[in-house]
């Protein structure tokens, strides 16, 4: 079976929330919000606005796709939240990465962000090279995030997820935190950004990028002074992220699944009194 599609009925949005809580729990003793953070972002970044192909839909979990270069060190987080649909089995690996993701930012001091579960699964990987090269410039970042159908405004609100984290030399070929604090979800990696290459923390070519465009730039200079602003953008740029392709309102189908569930009963009452009407007339006129 390619794709599961999710009945987003009660029982459903009631499991979603005991896996929130499950994997607070989980975060919270393992230390590992950057790592969830960068599974769903790197799960969702595959999304290919033309073919409508990729995107968050648990496909980071094939073999394959796990292998591509870009996703070194993701398996860790995969296993972690196989632990979390084993005791939750009902919600979809896609909803399942996503939610960590929220939970991630959220557990670490970040914004809450809005959360709409229903996604589906898929076990189609798309080709490699759909996440963006951190030895390359703006127009590289550019190019990705257009694809996704993302702006630039995004592309600087959600290269904030580095405040959390840092690389492994051994992953990615790059080494060390962005931020002094990188378990603690704030705007610095903004204020560090400005600081430049002196203060020794992590600045990756598509960090260096955003200082080298005036969009991007504007958004860096507002957000490491208003991290009200960040907090804001950010939660919005993630929740697009999170929503790429997804396009079911699944409490809307959860609603209409009653609606039909409940005309389904009223056809029932009527055929049974039908046919309860027709058995008496039949036996009255037999007496007759
Ligand atoms: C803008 C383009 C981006 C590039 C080129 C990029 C690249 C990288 C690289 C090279 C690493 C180091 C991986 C390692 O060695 O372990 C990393 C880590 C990380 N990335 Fe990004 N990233 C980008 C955007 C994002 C976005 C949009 C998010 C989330 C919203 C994000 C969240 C993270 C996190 C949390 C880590 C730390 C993971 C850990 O500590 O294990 N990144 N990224």
């Amino acid at each position: 079976m390619a794709t599961v599609t999710p009945v987003v009925d009660d029982e459903y949005l009631k499991e979603i929330e005991k896996a929130r809580r499950d994997l607070r729990g989980v975060i919270y003793s393992k230390n590992c919000a950057p790592i969830m953070l960068r599974l769903a972002w790197h799960d969702a970044g595959t999304y290919d606005a033309k073919t409508k192909t990729g995107g968050p839909n648990g496909s980071i979990r094939n073999e394959d796709e796990l292998n591509h270069s870009s996703n070194n060190g993701l398996k860790i987080a995969v296993v972690m939240c196989e632990e979390v649909k084993a005791r939750h089995k009902k919600i979809t690996y896609a909803d399942l990465y996503q939610l960590a993701g929220v939970v991630a930012v959220e557990v670490t001091g970040g914004p809450i962000i809005d959360f709409v579960p229903g996604r589906k699964d898929s076990l189609k990987s798309p080709a490699e090279g759909r996440l963006p090269d951190a030895k390359l410039g703006v127009k590289h970042l550019k190019d990705i995030f257009y694809r996704m159908g993302l702006s630039d405004k995004d592309i600087v609100a959600l290269s904030g997820g580095h405040t959390l984290g840092r690389a492994h030399l051994d992953r990615s070929g790059f080494e060390g935190p962005w931020t002094k604090e990188p378990l603690k979800f704030d705007n610095s990696y903004f204020v560090e950004l400005l600081k430049g290459e002196s203060v020794g923390l992590l600045k990756l070519p598509t960090d260096k990028a955003l200082m080298e465009d005036p969009m991007f730039c504007r958004y860096v200079e507002l957000y490491a002074k208003d991290e009200d602003a960040f907090f804001r953008d950010y939660a919005a740029s993630h929740k697009k992220l999170s929503e790429l392709g997804f396009t079911t309102p699944p409490k809307e189908a959860a609603k209409s699944t009653g609606i039909l569930a409940q005309s389904a009963v009223g056809v029932a009452v009527a055929a049974a009194v039908m046919i309860l009407g027709y058995f008496y007339e039949v036996n009255r006129r037999v007496k007759a």
